[in-house]
């Protein structure tokens, strides 16, 4: 009795891990997301709405085919369930022309216009200075604000 509770429990937790979170989108997300390799690939990513964005750009550039109208529905479902919150805060007075660029989608002349002014002036303290500094676009730091810090 005790064994076949048990395997109960394991199948039943297999299966439940095999599933995508419930939601407005899931539909969509299955349909186009499980073709070519497993769903659990799919969503082993966390990143934010335009991180998800891009990865569904490149599985379109790898061949997925979907209706224009599940692109926009599978991105914010994604970015809603498996967003980019688990990463650690950037510093943005420590970090690299390759952290500043992969987590503020910076170019690399961006990021480096950006480290030459952190090189002249300082410690960056507040939002209002980081909006301001070279390389930085300031819709990009508001959208992640809760990730950065000085
Ligand atoms: C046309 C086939 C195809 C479809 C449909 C597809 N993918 Fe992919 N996916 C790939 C290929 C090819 C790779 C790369 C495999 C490799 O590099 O080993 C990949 C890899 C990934 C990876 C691993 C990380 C990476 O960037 O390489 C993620 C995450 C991913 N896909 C997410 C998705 C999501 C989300 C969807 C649905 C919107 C999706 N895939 C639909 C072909 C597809």
């Amino acid at each position: 009795m005790n064994m076949r509770l048990a395997i109960l429990f394991a199948s039943l937790t297999i299966s439940l891990s095999a599933q995508l979170a419930e939601g407005p989108g899931m539909k969509e997300t299955d349909k186009n997301c499980k073709t070519c390799h497993e769903i659990e690939r799919s969503i082993s990513l966390r990143q934010d709405l335009n991180g998800w964005n891009n990865t569904i750009a490149k599985m379109v550039g790898f061949g997925m085919r979907s209706a224009e109208s599940d692109l926009a529905i599978v991105a914010d479902y994604l970015a809603k369930h498996y967003p980019a919150d688990a990463l650690t805060p950037l510093n943005v007075n420590t970090a690299t022309a390759v952290e500043l660029e992969s987590r503020l989608t910076m170019k690399r002349s961006q990021a480096a216009a950006f480290l030459a002014h952190r090189e002249k002036v300082g410690k960056i303290k507040t939002f209002a200075d980081l909006k301001k500094a070279p390389g930085i676009d300031p819709e990009k730091v508001e959208s992640k604000k809760t990730q950065i810090i000085f």
